[in-house]
């Protein structure tokens, strides 16, 4: 009897062990390295100063006429090539003064800033002869919208570097209902325009800007790396389709910060392509900070991971997020066919008011680009920490649910409170082929969250040596 009451608390202190290994050591560790590297990068971040342009120009040197009818396509157009010619002669900044400028699309230039003053309103036409279509992006293989082209942002820049886009909250405009109304009702040729896309560039600042009803998303770099984003308004009305905030797709080296979003769609979606394009590209969006961002938005998520990931995620940081009257607060979207990976997520200090999930992870996504995805491209997510997160008004603290087979795992929560909502899911918990561990997390999680499987394992090992143990001690 006394080793059996030797062997009960043997195992039950190897299961202590185990739990504080699990929760405390190995997680942990890796988190403080993280955040470690980060700031260091952080501190080498390094951009030109707005107002250092050696040149100046203001659009109406060029024809610009801000009465709110007036085409300035052209105006803009002239602008850039005429200011172009100091790219390597210190750079140059166009100047948008007070008013109301109607314009379709225009290319930006390296070694350019575009600023404007705080009444400058940017209009973008509704008219389709002034947006180029361009060829669908390599990453995605179609357009989202329509298989073929796509028309160009009403900003767009490629193989830039240097380039400034900002303004004193002056106002950009994407008057999307136009578009809104022709994708509800399927008269899109072509996939809408974003409001601001930059591909292929480096150093790219865009800050201090109201944007306005933008078509579809609203600022995109893609296939960059070293951009800033920083103060911008965002606002569009919740039910607008797809007007996400702030999408880093396939870029490297991204802060995000003092954003205040209202959108119909995620406030910012992180990406790296679809399926076999996105996996044959392989350009991750890594080395990701948001911070202090606010997001309201009642049919998305605040920060969502994919469902594009094919090119990978990895390395992100979010901290000080605030989200109300949002869907979901960080989600993970992700299917079979995508391929690619999302890791090494780190979040912390979160707030959020009236959600109908706090964390949401979904393995079964769907919407793939065509038939040619590859079936056996499982995605592997892994690694994603949150902590210090309050949330109340929540009708679910949470729905994860992985790939069978191909479980979500390293998923690590600590000191998350979830205040449930009075018309709360009597479940508040919804789990499915995850693998991690929980600690001070209320609502109780998910058994897969509380070291289930590992205790399970080291059950059976320990009975195992104990069997033995006793069989060898009574021979
Ligand atoms: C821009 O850069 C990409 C990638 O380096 C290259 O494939 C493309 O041809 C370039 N486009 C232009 C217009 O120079
Ligand atoms: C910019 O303008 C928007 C819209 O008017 C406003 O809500 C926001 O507070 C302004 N931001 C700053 C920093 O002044
Ligand atoms: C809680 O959420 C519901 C919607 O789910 C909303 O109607 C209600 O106003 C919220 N209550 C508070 C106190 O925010
Ligand atoms: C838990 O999270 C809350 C909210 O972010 C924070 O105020 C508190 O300090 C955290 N507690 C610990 C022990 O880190």
């Amino acid at each position: 009897m006394k080793t059996l009451q030797v062997m009960r608390s043997l195992i039950l202190l190897i299961h202590v062990v185990v739990c504080l290994l699990l929760i405390g050591g190995g997680d942990s560790r890796k988190v403080f390295k993280l955040s470690e590297e980060k700031s260091e990068s952080e501190s080498t971040f390094e951009y030109n100063a707005i107002s250092c342009r050696a040149h100046s120009a203001s659009l109406t040197d060029f024809g610009g006429v801000g009465d709110g009818k007036t085409s300035n396509t052209k105006a803009f157009q002239a602008a850039f090539n005429h200011l172009s010619q100091y790219s390597t002669q210190g750079g140059a900044q166009l100047y948008v003064p007070a008013g109301k400028y109607l314009t379709g699309s225009f290319n930006l230039i390296s070694h350019f800033t575009l600023y404007l003053h705080k009444e400058a309103v940017l209009l973008a036409s509704q008219d389709p002869q002034e947006w180029p279509v361009l060829k669908p992006l390599p990453s995605y293989g179609r357009g989202r919208d329509a298989p073929g082209g796509r028309y160009a942002s009403l900003i767009f820049g490629t193989n830039l570097t240097d380039v400034v886009i900002t303004g004193d909250n002056g106002t950009i405009d994407g008057q999307g209902e136009f578009w809104w109304n022709k994708f509800h009702s399927k008269k899109l040729q072509y996939t809408r325009p974003y409001l601001i896309e930059i591909m292929f560039s480096t150093n790219v600042q865009i800050s201090h800007l109201t944007l306005l009803n933008s078509p579809s998303w609203n600022v995109h770099p893609i296939y960059s790396s070293n951009i800033l984003v920083q103060g911008l308004t965002i606002i569009a009305p919740v039910r607008s389709p797809n007007t996400d905030g702030i999408n880093p797709d396939s870029c490297t080296n991204v802060k995000i910060e003092d954003c205040y979003i209202v959108s119909g769609d995620d406030c910012v979606a992180v990406k790296s392509g679809w399926d076999q394009y996105g996996v044959s590209l392989g350009m991750p969006t890594k080395q990701l900070v948001i911070r202090r961002l606010t997001c309201v938005s009642p049919y998305s998520a605040a920060i969502a991971l994919g469902s594009e990931m094919s090119g990978g995620i990895e390395d992100v940081r979010a901290e000080d997020i605030v989200a109300i009257d949002t869907e979901s607060g960080v989600r993970i979207k992700t299917a079979v066919g995508r391929g690619g990976y999302v890791r090494d997520v780190y979040l912390r200090r979160m707030e959020m008011h009236t959600m109908k999930w706090a964390f949401t992870m979904s393995g079964d996504y769907g919407s793939h680009a065509d038939d040619g995805y590859h079936k056996k491209a499982f995605p592997e997510i892994k690694g994603i920490h949150y902590r210090d997160v309050v949330a109340d008004n929540v009708t679910m603290a949470a729905k994860l649910e992985g790939i069978a087979g191909h479980p979500f795992t390293g998923i690590c929560m600590s000191n998350v409170t979830v205040g449930l909502a009075a018309k709360a899911k009597k479940q508040p918990w919804s789990c499915a082929d995850i693998e991690g561990v929980a600690s001070g997390v209320t609502p109780t999680p998910c058994d897969l969250l509380q070291c289930y499987t590992v205790m399970i394992r080291v059950r059976v090992m320990l009975l195992v040596v104990a069997v033995i143990f006793l069989w060898m001690l009574y021979q």
